[in-house]
């Protein structure tokens, strides 16, 4: 079963996080879901849904921000697709610096470790 690492941040367009969750899911895939805590207040914004409600979705993982030993965070974990969707201008600058000071962060450098592309949406 495919599995991939998403990423919801703090930028408009919490709804296409959203919906890029849903289609996953719907197509077999496994998430390990991370949503900033700026992420987290666009969803609510915008969708009217907390990361509890996502969370809970079959097939679902959500994971916390502040854990930098989640499985996502290591460089050896393989995973088949790397998103970050919507990605703020915040966490598209760190990835692009190498600042991994959190999971959304260092789980889009570890994929590019692992030599999987991340992709950023903004
Ligand atoms: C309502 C709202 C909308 C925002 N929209 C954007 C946006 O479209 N793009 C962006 O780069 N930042 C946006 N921001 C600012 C980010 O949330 C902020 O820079 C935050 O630090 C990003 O943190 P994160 O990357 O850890 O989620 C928005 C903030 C709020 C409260």
């Amino acid at each position: 079963m495919p599995e991939a690492v998403v990423a919801i941040t703090g930028a408009s367009g919490a709804q296409y996080g959203v919906r890029l969750v849903d289609e996953l899911l719907g197509a077999g895939w496994q998430v390990s879901l991370i949503i900033t805590s700026a992420g987290a207040i666009n969803l609510d914004l915008e969708c009217g849904i907390t990361p509890h409600d996502i969370g809970e979705r079959d097939g679902v993982t959500l994971e916390d921000n502040n854990n930098l030993a989640a499985r996502s965070a290591s460089g050896s974990a393989r995973f088949d697709a790397y998103v970050v969707c919507p990605a703020s201008g915040t966490t598209v600058g760190k990835i692009a610096a190498g600042i991994s000071d959190n999971l959304a962060t260092r789980s889009a450098l570890g994929g590019v470790e692992g030599e999987t592309q991340a992709h950023c949406s903004p």
